[in-house]
């Protein structure tokens, strides 16, 4: 999660770059650079660390120019470095990055056969050259940007300054967020607005697919298909709360549609991109070889992470898992294992209260105590053995959603450490698996383009008395947070079940007043959940199916709405068919007027039993 800025100003900006980096800071600090024009030609600054060292390095060799870029750096793909750090160049063009360029592999061997030479490790130089490629073929910036930013697969944000263009910046969005800045005569670029808040309070948003042409006395946004398009500016507060809502209506949709950028953040903690390798954290103090069993607990959205990371844990590492929620936990008296047992407790805010005390409980039995929170300053990190973040950033709304796919990458990461050390699997599985991980904020962000018809199949939803949720494997957990989210959001009732227990009793509910909500990738399981959405029809019921392409060419009834997801491996699907699962609620309640950052009853962070 790295943070990028651009500036065309009317007098010299790399201090100003500067300072927008330092209200970018907290999305990494690996390294820092920035570059600009001096009489029409390249110079950059980059210095490894934190911010004070590429200002001290600037102190002495301050660069000039009237338009420049910035980077502040959280490594993804190569260390921290000077060579890794951004912007990187060509003689042609810089370019700052945030994300990661999934096919960057492909590229960089095409372009080095092509005779192009590479500085750095990182999957941003390959958009340096090949934009670099496009204009030795004689296209104009804006075109050589618009040929290769359809060919890049993975969730990206970027800005360009090109070598003699004095009066031109191009930002890109693929996923994690872009703004645009409109001063007097002056334009600016930013991860975010209070980037921007020391030089305007007009912010436009770039959505999804679109890029930004600026110069100092206009923009122009385009679309995917290369459209021109319209995006509204709109005053947001200066000196903005690090916390704001985007161009969001709530903090839950922000959150929701940061999930693509978070989930990188979380992932290039527990993975090494370029070697492929999930890093073995605590491996000096956590012998997953030596675990005998690994029991969790926690409440609500976060026990449902821990239970669909049952699956992982066992299939991954062949560790036997107990899982149970917290308030019974605490008060039933399990018996632990005398010696080489771990205990884990997951938790969004790290102070909820009957997971603390299953915490006490199972340290209480001499067990490791590792726990999965997003406030590494929380009472439930402080009172564990071992910590792993799942730095998911602040979450505001009180319904769980970009907590809930972070704790997942992280148990998926723990998961695959573990199946390592027990030698479960080897080393070509674990590149394969760190892959499908690495696919993950790419594929999010595929998944977040159903929100369309989502919010039309919303409408419906909401005239409902009572949903079912079922799904298999993985997709079960699934089922129960789809229809927690429900209750708690638009308060209509909702039930989730493992897909296979329909016919042990919930079938008796099912009549054509009666949503049923399938989640079911093309996996192992589908062809089971199949018959059981045959048992749902001849029933009556109606069928909302969330699947792949596959899926939805292969069963034979016909759903009331289907709605597809991208193709992926099968291991990790959770992640992607979440973000569905949490558009289905938020805008099914948002159609009933429900307050959605707030639902009636609940707190964020429950600290009574
Ligand atoms: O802070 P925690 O993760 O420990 O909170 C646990 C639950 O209270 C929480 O997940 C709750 O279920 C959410 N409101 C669900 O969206």
């Amino acid at each position: 999660m790295c943070g990028i800025v651009g500036i065309l100003g009317k007098n010299p900006v790399a201090l100003d770059v500067v300072e927008a980096l330092r209200r970018l800071e907290y999305r990494g600090y690996d390294s820092a650079g920035v570059a600009t024009l001096e009489n029409g030609k390249l110079t950059r600054c980059r210095a490894e660390g934190k911010l004070r060292n590429l200002e001290t390095k600037l102190s002495k060799e301050p660069l000039s120019g009237l338009i420049g870029i910035g980077h502040t750096r959280w490594a993804t793909h190569g260390r921290p470095s000077v060579s890794n750090a951004h912007p990187h160049a060509t003689d042609k063009l810089a370019v700052v990055h945030n994300g990661i360029i999934e096919n960057f592999a492909e590229f960089r061997a095409e372009l080095e056969a092509d005779g192009f030479r590479f500085e750095s490790e990182t999957d941003t130089e390959v958009v340096a050259h090949l934009v670099t490629r496009e204009m030795n073929r004689g296209l104009k910036p804006v075109e050589a940007v618009g040929a290769i930013l359809p060919k890049l697969r993975g969730a990206f944000a970027l800005a360009f300054l090109f070598s003699g263009e004095e009066d031109l910046l191009i930002g890109a969005r693929n996923g994690p967020p872009l703004a645009v800045g409109i001063g007097d005569g002056e334009m600016y670029l930013g991860s975010d607005a209070f980037a921007l808040a020391p030089f305007t309070t007009m912010i436009a948003y770039l959505e999804d697919g679109d890029w930004a042409i600026l110069h100092r006395n206009s923009v122009e946004f385009r679309n995917v298909d290369g459209q021109v398009v319209n995006r509204q500016a709109q005053m947001v507060a200066a000196g903005a709360a690090l916390v704001d809502k985007g161009n969001h209506r709530h903090f839950m949709a922000k959150e929701i549609h940061e999930q693509p950028e978070v989930v990188t953040h979380t992932l290039t903690t527990y993975i090494d991109m370029v070697s492929r390798k999930v890093r073995m954290p605590f491996s000096e103090t956590l012998d997953w070889s030596k675990v005998d069993r690994l029991t969790m607990s926690a409440c609500g959205t976060a026990y449902l992470a821990g239970l669909t990371a049952r699956y992982w844990f066992e299939s991954l590492a062949r560790l036997p898992v107990e899982i149970d929620v917290a308030s019974e936990f605490r008060y039933r008296e399990p018996p632990m294992p005398a010696s080489n047992g771990v205990a884990m407790f997951l938790s969004q805010s790290g102070e909820t209260a009957d997971t603390l005390a299953s915490l006490r409980y199972a340290k209480s039995q001499n067990q490791t105590i590792l726990s999965v929170v997003n406030v590494p300053t929380s009472t439930i990190a402080r009172e564990s053995h071992i910590v792993a973040p799942i730095t998911a950033g602040p979450e505001i709304g009180v319904a769980s959603t970009k907590a809930f796919s972070c704790k997942l990458v992280t148990l998926a990461s723990l998961a695959i450490a573990a199946g390592r050390m027990r030698g479960v699997i080897d080393e070509a599985r674990e590149a394969e698996l760190v892959q499908e991980l690495i696919m993950l904020p790419g594929l999010m962000t595929q998944a977040l383009k159903t929100e369309v018809d989502i919010s039309r199949l919303a409408q419906r939803l909401g005239k409902a008395k009572d949903v079912l949720y079922i799904g298999r494997g993985t997709s079960f957990p699934l089922a129960l947070e789809g229809a927690l989210k429900l209750k708690e959001l638009s308060y209509i009732h909702a039930e989730g079940y493992a897909a296979g227990e329909l016919k042990h009793g919930p079938i008796a509910l099912i009549d054509e007043d009666m949503p049923v909500i399938v989640v079911a990738p093309h996996d192992h399981l589908f062809e089971k959940t199949a018959s059981n959405m045959h048992e749902v029809a001849a029933r009556g019921g109606r069928i909302i199916l969330i699947t792949d392409e596959k899926g939805a060419s292969e069963i034979s009834i016909k759903p009331d709405s289907t709605i597809i997801m991208p193709t992926m491996p099968s291991t990790f699907t959770a992640m992607v068919y979440a973000i569905p699962v949490q558009l289905i609620a938020y805008h099914t309640a948002l159609g009933m007027g429900k307050d959605v950052d707030q639902p009636r009853n609940l707190a964020k962070s429950v600290t009574v039993e």
